[in-house]
């Protein structure tokens, strides 16, 4: 299979998948778009309800908010890889549980490998934890981390800064670091992903593939 036929098989494998209880919910299955080689993939948290009926990812507010800021920096849409890290849609918009995340994540791991990109951005908390699980995004984001080769990238979600207008500039100042971040990645320090916690039964460590 060559990579544009392994994301297809992702996407037909989202659109029957029973492995979480969001399949319920789900009108289409979002797994994400954008070219197989992309240089960069975009993380965010869960299709709304504009992603659900459209199957695709980020259409509705907060799409158009990252369209925006990518814009600002130069990039399109088009270029970049951009999915979540549950692909069905959490009813009401409601947080992703554990489980659902834990159920999902293989989809996100398959696509990484697939498209193995230098750059990955996190939008949200919840992608940020697949890779900090203990981190809290008010104190890391825009600071990278090199992660098994990739510059991961930790942002706040788009639909936090249409919530908190306050964010509005922090969000805007952090994708504005985005080119320099990029240029610079050879020089990111690198870490081991964090090691799980026995005593912390509140963050689970997905697999990181
Ligand atoms: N918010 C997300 O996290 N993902 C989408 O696809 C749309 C809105
Ligand atoms: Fe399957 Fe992910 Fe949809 Fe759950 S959210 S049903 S694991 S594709």
């Amino acid at each position: 299979m060559n990579p544009d036929q392994a994301l297809k098989k992702i996407a037909e494998d989202v659109s029957s998948c029973n492995k979480c209880e969001l399949y319920h919910s789900r009108e289409k299955g979002v797994p994400g778009e954008g070219p197989s080689n992309a240089e960069i993939i975009f993380i965010g948290e869960g299709p709304g309800f504009h992603e659900n009926m459209q199957g695709r990812p980020f259409v509705g507010a907060a799409g158009d908010l990252l369209v925006e800021l990518l814009d600002s920096i130069g990039m399109k849409r088009e270029d970049v890889f951009i999915t979540n890290v549950v692909k069905c849609r959490p009813p009401g918009n409601r947080d992703p549980a554990p489980e659902e995340l834990k159920a999902c994540n293989l989809f996100l791991d398959q696509q990484l490998q697939i498209i193995n990109p230098s750059v990955i951005v996190t939008l949200g908390r919840f992608s940020m934890a697949k890779f900090f699980p203990h981190a809290k995004i008010s104190e890391i984001h825009g600071q990278p981390t090199r992660v098994k080769g990739m510059l991961v990238v930790p942002f706040f979600h788009p639909a936090a800064a249409l919530h908190r207008p306050s964010l509005r500039s922090v969000v805007e100042e952090d994708f504005a670091k985005l080119p320099a971040l990029i240029d610079g990645a050879e020089k990111t320090p690198v870490i081991q992903p964090e090691e799980p916690e026995d005593n912390n039964d509140q963050v689970e460590q997905l697999s990181l593939f």
